[in-house]
């Protein structure tokens, strides 16, 4: 078994001392979702800090949490509090090392959430999009390295990464509580600069529709592991040179990321009142 397999076990061993379930959800909220977790009752909350060789943030005020709780009866969701980025200087095993966790303790769909610049000259701040596929242009690939067969093969297929039956229930979903949900290809950048006009002109030639600084290495990390994937972005700005003259901040973004908490928030719970899991047959890949 190697080193990595027997942490990763290690932390899912003492996370399972403190909730005894296994976990059928896995979520990763991006700015302005966070407080979903709140309204989870009686959830057990771990500081990243307690759990054995669990990464923690570097930035000061991101002190990451675990939140775990029913998000129906007998269904068991993990919230991720504390979503580590890659420009923030952590190598991709850090990043994905949480959600691997989770993976171990039976996570089989990963709900992902972030925030985005529109590429596509059609989405306006305040829009949600439904991730259909990605690009990943972030420079590197979360899988390279030593494959940890345990979790999934060397060459894992991406041909599916956002499920099928999960897009068509949050297009149903949002369209019962009349939540416009644009569709389409989120693209990732490194970050943390945001794109030049000139990159968003080569990303939108490539069939981007949204840009952002996260999420494709947790959603490649869970189709390795034979997750099912939902994602969600909400565009918070037109991205670099999409509107003449627009200039772009971080405040904007957190700006337009609350203004959407409401609907967000309830799309997302309307999903997770509904969202298929199988409660009886599973087994994760390491039991
Ligand atoms: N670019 C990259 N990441 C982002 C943006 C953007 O325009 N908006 C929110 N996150």
């Amino acid at each position: 078994m190697s080193q990595a397999i027997t942490q990763l076990k290690a932390s899912a061993d003492y996370i399972r001392q403190q909730y005894p379930y296994p976990i059928h959800l896995a979520t990763i909220l991006g700015s302005g979702l966070g407080d979903l977790a709140e309204t989870i009752p009686n959830a057990v909350k771990i500081p990243y800090s307690q759990i054995p060789f669990f990464p923690s943030s570097s930035v000061a005020g991101h002190q990451g949490e675990l939140c775990l709780g029913e998000v129906r009866p007998g269904i068991h969701i993990a919230f991720l509090k504390g979503r580590i980025h890659y420009y923030e200087g952590h190598g991709m095993d850090k990043i994905l090392y949480p959600l691997r966790v989770l993976r171990l303790l039976e996570a089989q769909i990963l709900l992902v959430t972030n925030a985005a610049g529109g590429v596509n000259p059609n989405f306006k701040a305040g829009d949600l999009m439904l991730i259909e596929d990605h690009i990943n242009l972030m420079g590197t690939n979360p899988l390279i390295g030593e494959n940890i067969d345990e979790l999934g093969p060397r060459f894992p297929d991406m041909s599916d990464a956002y499920t099928q039956n999960l897009r068509e229930l949050t297009l149903k979903r949002a369209a019962a509580l009349s939540i416009s949900l644009q569709r389409g290809v989120y693209c990732a950048m490194s970050g943390p600069s945001y794109e030049t006009p000139a990159e968003i002109r080569m990303v939108r030639t490539l069939g981007a529709d949204a840009v952002g600084m996260s999420t494709v290495p947790e959603v490649i990390a869970a189709s390795h592991m034979g997750m099912q994937v939902l994602g969600i972005s909400c565009i918070t700005n037109p991205a670099a040179g999409v509107v003449t003259g627009h200039h772009l901040n971080h405040e904007e973004v957190l700006e337009a990321a609350n203004q959407a908490k409401a609907s967000f928030s309830r799309l997302v719970q309307a999903i997770l009142a509904e969202i298929p899991v199988q409660t009886l047959t599973h087994q994760s890949p390491t039991h």
